[in-house]
């Protein structure tokens, strides 16, 4: 469905409804779609985005949240709840009246404070001006301004997290991560017992259940601590419980996240190193399918215990679970010996994470001939790869008679497209192009960017008569555009956003007028003022005049 087939009234319908859609066609949503509504509609097209009970949240990007709130900054109400609360981020201090301060920090306490760049350094000034408001002036935050500041909480350091009202506590379990010095924060504070979990000494399986996602952060000295607290000998107590709350949450939420702790758990095993043989257990069906498999086993009793014909027919449930490195090598290893003559593609698509602790050479005994497998090694969510495999793994794709680079094939690959040889690149047709969602290219080399930016300029020419179209469609692309390129999409009424003005060619950048740029930004051009601390942006604007920058108000 593109855009700009509809006639207008559509077009606004068809906007006004995007915001209760999913965030895919969210994507078409930008400053250069809505630049020919008029301000009612596109304020009613904001306030349909702003959260409301029952509905999921709508997920804007950064230039979606900058372009509403440039559409709008002249002219904003102070029932700061009429917009998305993402939004609100952008806000500056001048936009909200002293008087309504506080609903505004209420407000943006529904903020995920991780969409907005980390340049902006948003969480750190948004405290500033909330103190300000709130009238913060000691070290320690009241129970009440922890209920006003909501998720800013995510973003606040050590000292402030220490000092606080326990029910900061509460407001950490929403944060997307913590860093090691939240997470300690965190921990001195139950340390305190001032908090409603009490001592540590009088805790039980229910606080840990009761504290939610956070023992998941929690160091090994502060397990140790609340072991030796309790008692309870060579720590196998503290397996028991991890392995029940992690069994918990692993439901609930998916893998991803475990901090240290785990891993070292795995290795530590301090009694049992020295034995030869398998004195932990046979690995069987029924220990596999144990939820706190392979707990209790270190490497070598991993390697000793896992027979290969045990690790054959229980490839898939094993390779679920099974994250730490080193058992990984021993998966991979293992495999090799049962598979002689090289792993089928059935067993390569069950490895999962397993797949990157493969070294190049494991590569080469494996069979990708088929889409499913290069599909199940390219899945995102088993970790990135290092270039040099990641191309062993799609050059051997593509040595199998039949295959190529299709857009089913592109669509799997995505960034990993970069790993690619120019030539290998080269082979993409632009009917290819054509059928493919956006790649991710901003990890290629500026040589890569070039061949695909021209790949594409080709697939997408058809839309040339309508810019718009056009610029949305190569948008991710134009790294690799040319200075001639450029000027030319500037005199096109695009927006073009700051984001993916940065991502262009430096090059083509320095090259670029002050007047260029007005014209290519058109609507996001306060967006230069916001990343002015960007190195990208402030070379450019170095380079220009002061009277052209006043003109252009940044
Ligand atoms: C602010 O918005 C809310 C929800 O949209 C509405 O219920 C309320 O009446 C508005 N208040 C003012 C002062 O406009
Ligand atoms: C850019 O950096 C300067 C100096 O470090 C700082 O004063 C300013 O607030 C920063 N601007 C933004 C938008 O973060
Ligand atoms: C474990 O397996 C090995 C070899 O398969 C076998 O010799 C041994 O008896 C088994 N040990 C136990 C405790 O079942
Ligand atoms: C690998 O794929 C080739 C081609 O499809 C096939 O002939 C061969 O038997 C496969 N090898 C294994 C181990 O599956
Ligand atoms: C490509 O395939 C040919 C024959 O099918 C084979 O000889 C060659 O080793 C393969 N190359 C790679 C890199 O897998
Ligand atoms: C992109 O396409 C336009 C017209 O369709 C053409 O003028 C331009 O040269 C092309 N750019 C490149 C780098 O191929
Ligand atoms: C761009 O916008 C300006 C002013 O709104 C208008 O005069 C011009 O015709 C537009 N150009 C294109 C290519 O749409």
């Amino acid at each position: 469905m593109r855009i700009s087939t509809f006639p207008c009234i559509k077009l606004c319908a068809f906007l006004f409804s995007l915001c209760r859609l999913s965030p895919s066609v969210l994507q078409g949503f930008s400053c250069s779609s809505v630049q020919k509504m008029s301000k009612t509609k596109i304020k009613q097209m904001i306030r349909a985005c702003r959260p409301r009970k029952g509905r999921a949240k709508v997920d804007l990007k950064e230039p979606q949240l900058t372009c509403m709130y440039n559409l709008i900054r002249g002219d904003l109400s102070q029932n700061f709840t009429d917009y998305p609360s993402d939004m609100l981020l952008y806000l500056d201090s001048e936009n909200v009246q002293k008087a309504n301060c506080r609903s505004y920090f209420s407000a943006l306490g529904a903020t995920d404070f991780s969409v907005a760049s980390s340049i902006l350094n948003k969480g750190p000034k948004k405290f500033r001006e909330a103190r300000d408001c709130l009238g913060i002036s000691g070290v320690s935050l009241s129970r009440d301004n922890v209920e006003v500041l909501g998720n800013m909480v995510c973003t606040l350091d050590r000292s402030d997290i220490e000092n606080s009202d326990p029910l900061i506590l509460e407001k950490l379990k929403a944060c997307k991560d913590l860093s090691a010095s939240q997470v300690a924060a965190m921990e001195t504070l139950l340390l305190s017992g001032k908090t409603q979990y009490g001592y540590v000494t009088n805790w039980d399986q229910q606080t840990l259940e009761d504290l939610k996602i956070l023992p998941l952060y929690f160091t090994r000295t502060f397990w140790d601590r609340f072991t030796i607290v309790c008692f309870y000998p060579l720590g196998s107590f503290h397996i028991v419980l991890f392995c029940n709350i992690y069994k918990k949450i692993f439901q609930s939420t998916k893998k991803k996240f475990l901090k240290g702790f785990l891993p070292d758990l795995r290795k530590q095993n301090p009694h049992k190193n020295k034995l030869q043989g398998c004195t932990e257990g046979n690995i069987t069906q029924v220990t596999v399918s144990d939820p706190s498999f392979p707990f209790g086993y270190d490497v070598t009793q991993f390697n000793l215990c896992l027979d290969i014909s045990v690790l054959k027919d229980n490839l898939y449930t094993i390779c679920q679970k099974v994250d730490d490195n080193d058992f990984q090598k021993i998966i991979l290893k293992k495999l090799n010996q049962a598979f002689p003559s090289g792993v089928p593609d059935q067993e390569v698509q069950m490895l999962a994470s397993v797949s990157r602790s493969a070294t190049l050479d494991d590569i080469s005994k494996w069979n990708i001939t088929e889409l499913d497998t290069l599909a199940a090694l390219m899945n995102p969510e088993d970790g990135t790869w290092e270039t040099a495999q990641s191309k062993a793994i799609i050059t051997k794709y593509l040595n199998a008679s039949g295959n190529s680079l299709d857009s089913s094939e592109l669509n799997i690959i995505d960034s990993n497209l970069c790993s690619l040889d120019i030539s290998t690149l080269q082979t993409i047709t632009a009917d290819s192009m054509r059928n493919t969602k956006h790649l991710d290219v901003a990890s290629c080399s500026t040589e890569q960017k070039r061949v695909l930016y021209e790949i594409s300029n080709t697939s997408f020419s058809v839309h040339r008569d309508n810019p718009i179209n056009y610029y949305n469609l190569v948008k991710g692309y134009l790294g690799g555009a040319s200075l001639v390129d450029i000027i030319s999409l500037s005199k096109q009424n695009i927006s073009m956003d700051v984001k993916t003005f940065m991502k262009l060619n430096i090059n083509v950048i320095n090259d670029l007028t002050a007047s260029n740029v007005q014209r290519l930004m058109g609507e996001h051009l306060p967006d230069l003022k916001l990343f002015e601390n960007n190195t990208v942006i402030q070379m450019w604007v170095n380079m220009q005049q002061q009277s052209d920058l006043d003109r252009m108000g940044i």
